[in-house]
């Protein structure tokens, strides 16, 4: 059940430390939920995503006449339509989550029937022309409202297409590709920046057969998936607000057991490095063809140095931006982010609340169209957050929090569930007062 308009305090930490095990990855749960409802046979899955946006895919599949049970160890139990959907009758909801519709489009153009998608208010506000169009070139009749959700889709036969992504996003291609699995011939998405290739991994687990360039991946269509088991890695994105709290403390020690830290989502650990934090990464193994490792972190003595974010590295770490602006005035010599203006397009715009919100705790801040600029140096107090509805936004102010001045209240705090029911208890848990 979605509660709103929680109110959350968050009160100064002296350090942060300890040890955690984090939910299952949101993106690769969104995958392996749909890919598993739409095989042969059942699948398992440990560590699935707790968060409301998967609960909205395994909604959506089960709606098209896939099975799904929660076991109680917390297994995760999906049986699927072996190809074939049943026309759900109602409209399929995706909830907050871009992933379920852009992606649940693409699987759905394929299939015979009339299926309408709807979301809730922030993701009717957002961009969905960049799935019309390929699907379109594919032969699909998809109806928006003013480039908007409610999105109707009269599925059917579709043709092979070869096409390049006009803004890097993973949910386009996965889209194009889960269209292409079902239809006869070649189907090729080329991408000017590689994006998150979680769906490319867990379609060869599920048995298809996919080749991949530097910048191509290609998929065969009319390919049978079948069901398998696995254990979700643990999410990166949600391990960014912690690795970021525990920058902030000279002399912190944290320890994150089995992230996932697929290359092309941890380049985090990258950045975090460059600012000074030191990291090193344990038991590395590969489960399901996704890095999994333990990643320890310790804040430098001398505090953090100043980074720049731009071109490919912006798009790598669009989900960890929120929380890297909002970490920027600690450092010593601030944080730059430019060509993000996705950000702007995201569960909120998120440039604009970052702004907002550092401006709120005293911060000065530059606002630019595609990022910000962030003064380091800086010393912040606490202040009432505008989350916006937005989880990523209502977290990274949690973070921020931890090194002002006095309380902070974060409004929309139960947003965090999106992602991430458990963050409040796991960031009292690691704070120490
Ligand atoms: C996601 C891709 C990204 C990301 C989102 C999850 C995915 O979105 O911001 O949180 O799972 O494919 P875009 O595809 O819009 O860049």
């Amino acid at each position: 059940m979605h509660i709103e308009n929680q109110e959350r305090v968050i009160r100064p930490a002296r350090n942060v430390c300890g040890t955690l095990r984090l939910p299952g990855d949101k993106s690769i749960s969104h995958r392996y939920g749909m890919l598993a409802g739409f095989a042969q046979g059942t699948s398992r899955f440990t560590n699935f995503s707790t968060g409301e946006d998967c609960a909205s895919t395994l909604a959506c599949m089960e709606a098209l006449g896939a099975e799904v049970r929660r076991l109680e160890d917390g297994t995760l139990e999906v049986t699927g339509v072996g190809g074939r959907v049943k026309p759900a009758g109602v409209p399929l909801d995706c909830g907050n989550s871009g992933s379920t519709m852009r992606m649940m489009a693409g699987l759905l153009a394929a299939q015979e029937g009339s299926f309408t998608l709807v979301g809730d208010a922030s993701l009717s506000r957002r961009p969905m022309e960049r799935i019309r169009k390929p699907l379109e070139l594919m032969g699909a009749r998809l109806t928006l409202t003013e480039g908007h959700a409610p999105l109707h889709l009269e599925g059917g036969a579709l043709k092979a297409i070869n096409y390049t992504t006009p803004v890097p996003s993973a949910q386009v291609k996965t889209c194009v590709l889960l269209a292409g699995l079902q239809t006869a011939g070649t189907t090729t998405v080329r991408e000017a920046v590689r994006t998150r290739d979680h769906s490319e991994l867990a379609l060869r687990a599920f048995g298809a057969r996919l080749t991949r360039t530097v910048d191509s991946v290609s998929i065969a269509g009319s390919q049978v998936l079948h069901a398998i088991d696995a254990i979700v890695p643990g999410d990166i994105s949600s391990a960014a607000f912690f690795l970021c709290a525990a920058a902030l403390f000279p002399g912190s020690e944290l320890m994150l057991d089995s992230i996932g830290l697929n290359p092309t989502r941890a380049t985090l650990l990258d950045v975090l490095t460059a600012l000074g934090v030191h990291i090193s990464v344990l038991n590395l193994e590969e489960k399901n063809s996704e890095l999994v490792g333990t990643v320890q972190v310790s804040a430098p003595q001398e505090g953090l140095g100043s980074t720049a974010i731009g071109g490919a590295l912006a798009a790598q770490l669009i989900d960890e931006l929120p929380v890297l602006a909002a970490i920027g005035p600690y450092t010593n010599g601030g944080i730059r982010i430019r060509d993000a203006r996705e950000l702007r397009v995201k569960e909120s715009d998120r440039i604009a609340l970052v702004v907002k919100n550092l401006r709120a705790m005293g911060a000065e801040v530059i606002e630019f169209e595609d990022g910000v600029d962030v003064p380091g140096g800086q010393t912040l107090h606490g202040a009432m957050i505008d989350s916006g509805g937005d989880h990523r936004i209502a977290m990274a102010f949690s973070v921020a929090a931890l090194r002002a001045e006095g309380e902070t209240l974060i409004h929309g705090a139960e947003s965090a569930a999106i992602s991430f029911p458990e963050f409040f208890d796991l960031l009292d848990l690691v704070s120490e007062r």
